[in-house]
């Protein structure tokens, strides 16, 4: 259990006016989490602080070689005012597992649950109140040994920061059109694929401009050693309703385990749905769009939610999908996942942790 010291600020912040023109991550809350680490004395200090920056040394690791990990998760108004998170276990646990990829000293669960619930209960009328509109939650923890000597670091820094937050697409619920990168890769057997690291995005950067630049909302990369099989979207998992089946890639160390996407997997076998974790050709994909067999495609993540995908390009070919609107499995997974987040529909799975 952490001992948290909170200083509040003194010069709150106005809060945004236009809960409908919030975007994705571009103004914060009132306070930060802060907890420092040196090794031999393990993580101490942690407080929530009025939110500002850090001062570091140019040489400070992180700049460098990139130690560093993070999370994304939300916390919802629900009707009667109350603010609840989505399976924060979820995250704890998925970061501890990041830590130990990424050479980091672990925060355990427990304490990286607390700390969320600490900054958001003190940061709590920076919850949106509209509908759709979220404290989105980013903790991340990087390495701050300073000197350029490739080695895992003496110490770190968590930290965690809340962004009141609408849509992540600007297209809202509207479909996408995603690009499969058939050139660069984002993961590999061994390599950091199945982790939240920065690095993972930095290398998708450049492939995300260049689809962007022809259109597409996002890119779809297939797996790193043949370039065969469809693996994830740029900040989204990716699931396919073929014939009546759901599939998506397995979580194999190149894919990331997300947490919306193992509760959408859950919800669609509760469904009665059989839903296939494994390998899926990219090429079987495309027939099943020619053939009329490709039904719904849609993208799951905590930042997106739920976003359908109305076309896929693959060598110069298209596909569309579900008429280029958003089928009707994807808009019953919104529709219910935003309902259990939102309080909307009773959390029959026990996926809600109140946090006042
Ligand atoms: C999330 O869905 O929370 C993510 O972390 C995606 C992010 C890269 C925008």
């Amino acid at each position: 259990m952490l001992d948290i010291k909170i200083t509040k600020t003194t010069h709150p912040k106005q809060k945004p006016a236009d809960e409908t023109k919030l975007g994705f991550g571009k103004k914060f809350s009132d306070h930060m989490f802060v907890m420092n680490y040196t090794e031999g004395k393990g993580w101490f200090d942690p407080r929530i602080v009025p939110y500002g920056s850090f001062e570091m040394d140019p040489a400070t690791v992180v700049f460098h070689y990139a130690q560093e990990l993070f999370e994304g998760m939300k916390a919802y108004r629900t009707a009667d005012g109350h603010v609840q998170l989505f399976r924060p276990d979820c995250n704890a646990h998925r970061f501890m597992d990041g830590c130990d990829r990424m050479g980091i000293p672990p925060i355990p669960a427990e304490d990286f649950e607390q700390a969320v619930k600490a900054l958001v209960k003190v940061d709590e009328d920076w919850v949106p109140h509209s509908d759709g509109a979220s404290l989105y939650i980013r903790p991340f923890v990087f390495a701050t040994d300073v000197g350029l000597g490739v080695h895992s670091s003496k110490n770190y820094t968590f930290c965690i920061i809340a962004a009141p937050s609408g849509a992540y697409y600007a297209e809202g619920l509207n479909p996408v059109k995603i690009y499969v990168e058939d050139d660069y890769i984002r993961a590999a057997p061994g390599l950091t694929g199945a982790v939240k690291c920065g690095g993972n995005y930095a290398a998708s950067i450049k492939a995300g401009e260049l689809a962007a630049k022809k259109g597409y909302a996002q890119v779809l990369w297939l797996d790193g050693v043949e370039k065969k099989y469809v693996e994830e979207v740029g900040s989204m998992n990716i699931m396919f309703k073929i014939d009546g089946k759901i599939y998506t890639a397995a979580c194999v160390g190149t894919v990331l385990p997300g947490v919306t996407r193992r509760s959408i997997i859950e919800l669609c076998k509760d469904w009665g749905y059989e839903v296939i974790e494994g390998k899926l050709a990219i090429a079987d994909i495309m027939q099943a769009g020619r053939d009329g067999k490709l039904e719904e495609v849609f993208g799951t993540g905590t930042a997106a939610v739920v976003s359908p995908v109305k076309e896929l390009t693959w060598k110069g070919e298209s596909v569309e999908i579900s008429g280029g609107k958003i089928g009707p499995l994807t808009q019953k997974l919104y529709d219910t996942l935003t309902g259990i987040q939102w309080g909307k529909l009773p959390d029959t799975k026990n996926w809600i942790v109140k946090v006042d």
